[in-house]
């Protein structure tokens, strides 16, 4: 038995995985967050600019932090180049190069696309809302490229079970891959409008059009310039969009987690679409 500290635990996929950790295994969780925490057990606030404190926190509590270590990460191999368009991406290449440096063990988990956002609200998730090329609710389609690129997409339960099962490895790579399904928009499209029994309306939208920072606007979208305005969303939603058309979301099955733990079988897009859209 390991003692795992998750911080972020109190986040979208740090919630995922308290609670698979916590169902599933011996290992001992505690959540690091920079509040107190009354309703979650084994909380240590947190003040992340003060590292002699959590040096000496995570040690008396016998975290095995101190010698294995996941970024936060939980998406695709972003490519260094990504920095020209993306600056936030620099915090990410900056960890990486740390825990190069480091003499920690430590593994880095890309999963693709989390597939919650084509499942909820019936498919239970932690993850903030979003509407991302398909809105399954309106049964519209904003399909970036030619929508003839594989994507992975992966359930965040799956990926925490993933996670989970992987802290028994003895050694871990400096890549971890998780592959919850791989589709094509344009296969994914054709069983969405089977699962819902009728025609999407479906748009394209090219390259150079995502390049310019912009995307077809779905319905769904606009419930979320609450949280985020339609400029800064479409930005950011491009750049992501621009990741599954040119292949960088195509997760290699290869080597992949999947392959250590073939007991895991993660949902597939058809199960979840039949599961949660058939007779909505
Ligand atoms: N592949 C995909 O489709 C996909 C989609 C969404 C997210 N992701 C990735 O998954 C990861 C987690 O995303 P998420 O949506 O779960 O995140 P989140 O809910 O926004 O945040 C997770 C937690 O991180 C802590 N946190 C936030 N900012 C912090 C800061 N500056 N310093 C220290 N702690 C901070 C917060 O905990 P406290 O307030 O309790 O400290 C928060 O609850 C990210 O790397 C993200 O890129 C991938």
């Amino acid at each position: 038995m390991v003692n795992v500290a998750i911080a972020g635990g109190t986040g979208g996929v740090g919630r995922t995985i308290l609670e698979v950790l916590q169902a599933t295994s011996q290992h001992q969780a505690f959540v690091l967050s920079r509040q107190a925490s009354q309703h979650l057990p084994n909380t240590i606030t947190m003040n992340y600019d003060d590292t002699d404190r959590i040096a000496d926190i995570l040690e008396r509590k016998n975290i095995h932090t101190t010698k294995r270590f996941v970024p936060s990460g939980y998406a695709i191999p972003y490519p260094q180049r990504a920095l020209e368009f993306l600056p936030q991406l620099n915090d990410y290449f900056e960890a990486i190069y740390e825990l190069r440096r480091s003499g920690l063990e430590w593994t880095v988990f890309h999963n693709g696309i989390f597939l919650d956002y084509f499942g909820t609200p019936a498919l239970t998730s932690y993850l903030k809302p979003n509407v991302f090329v398909i809105d399954m609710e309106h049964k519209v389609a904003a399909i970036p490229g030619d929508g003839n690129t594989p994507v992975t997409f992966t359930y965040t339960f799956d990926l925490a079970r993933f996670i989970v099962a992987s802290l028994d490895l003895e050694k871990w790579d400096e890549e971890s891959r998780v592959i919850g399904d791989e589709k094509t928009f344009n296969e994914f499209v054709a069983l969405a409008e089977e699962a819902r029994g009728s025609k999407f309306q479906v748009f394209y939208d090219d390259v150079e059009k995502l390049q310019r920072s912009e995307i077809t606007e779905l319905p769904g979208h606009k419930a979320l310039y609450k949280q985020i305005p339609k400029e800064s969303f479409q930005w950011f939603t491009s750049i992501f969009e621009r990741f599954t058309a040119d292949g960088t979301s195509h997760i290699a099955r290869a080597g992949s987690l999947n392959e250590r733990f073939p007991d895991i079988k993660p949902l597939s897009v058809k199960n979840m679409l039949d599961r949660y859209w058939k007779n909505a």
